[in-house]
């Protein structure tokens, strides 16, 4: 995939507390560390959230490996954010039903792919970034996958 860049990615889950923070934050870095100019935030289909930090247990993990996404705050997607960014990544096939129903073209449609997929880790650990909100221990593992994900979507959008 060739793309012009600055070139903008909004990564999508349902609370924009757990996943898409984790994903913001790790695209971010693997952009920094592979200089390529990207505008990366995120959002999150439902609005329960909205002005929060991200979950407590998010930031820990993240912590944990150095990244510090203390600073996000959750925000509801709406249209003006399928106008706004070239790429729109959902975690799950939910969310990406909720994004799909949401937009009101072809366009924007078109816009919208799962993060595991268009990583390219559908077949090994897709289709869907799993929801640890309800399981504490499901945030190291959401952690390593978002991570991996995150260099190949650069990779893919670098042409590596
Ligand atoms: P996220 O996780 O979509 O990864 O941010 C969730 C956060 C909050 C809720 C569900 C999932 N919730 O029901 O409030």
């Amino acid at each position: 995939m060739t793309i012009t860049t600055p070139f903008s990615i909004l990564l999508v889950c349902l609370g924009n507390i757990c996943r898409s923070p984790l994903a913001e934050g790790l695209l971010r870095n693997a952009a920094q560390r592979k200089d390529i100019d990207l505008t990366i935030s995120s959002g999150g289909t439902g609005g329960w959230h909205v002005g929060n930090p991200p979950d407590p247990r998010s930031q820990a993990v993240a912590a944990a490996h150095g990244l510090d996404i203390s600073q996000q705050r959750a925000h509801q997607v709406s249209v003006h954010d399928l106008k706004q960014y070239d790429l729109i990544l959902a975690m799950d096939r939910n969310n990406l039903r909720d994004l799909k129903a949401l937009a009101q073209n072809d366009a924007q449609r078109q816009k919208i792919h799962l993060f595991l997929e268009f990583a390219g880790l559908e077949d090994s650990d897709g289709p869907d970034v799993f929801d640890p909100y309800w399981d504490d221990s499901g945030f190291a593992g959401v952690y390593e996958l978002i991570a991996r994900a995150a260099d190949r979507i650069v990779d893919r959008l670098t042409g590596n």
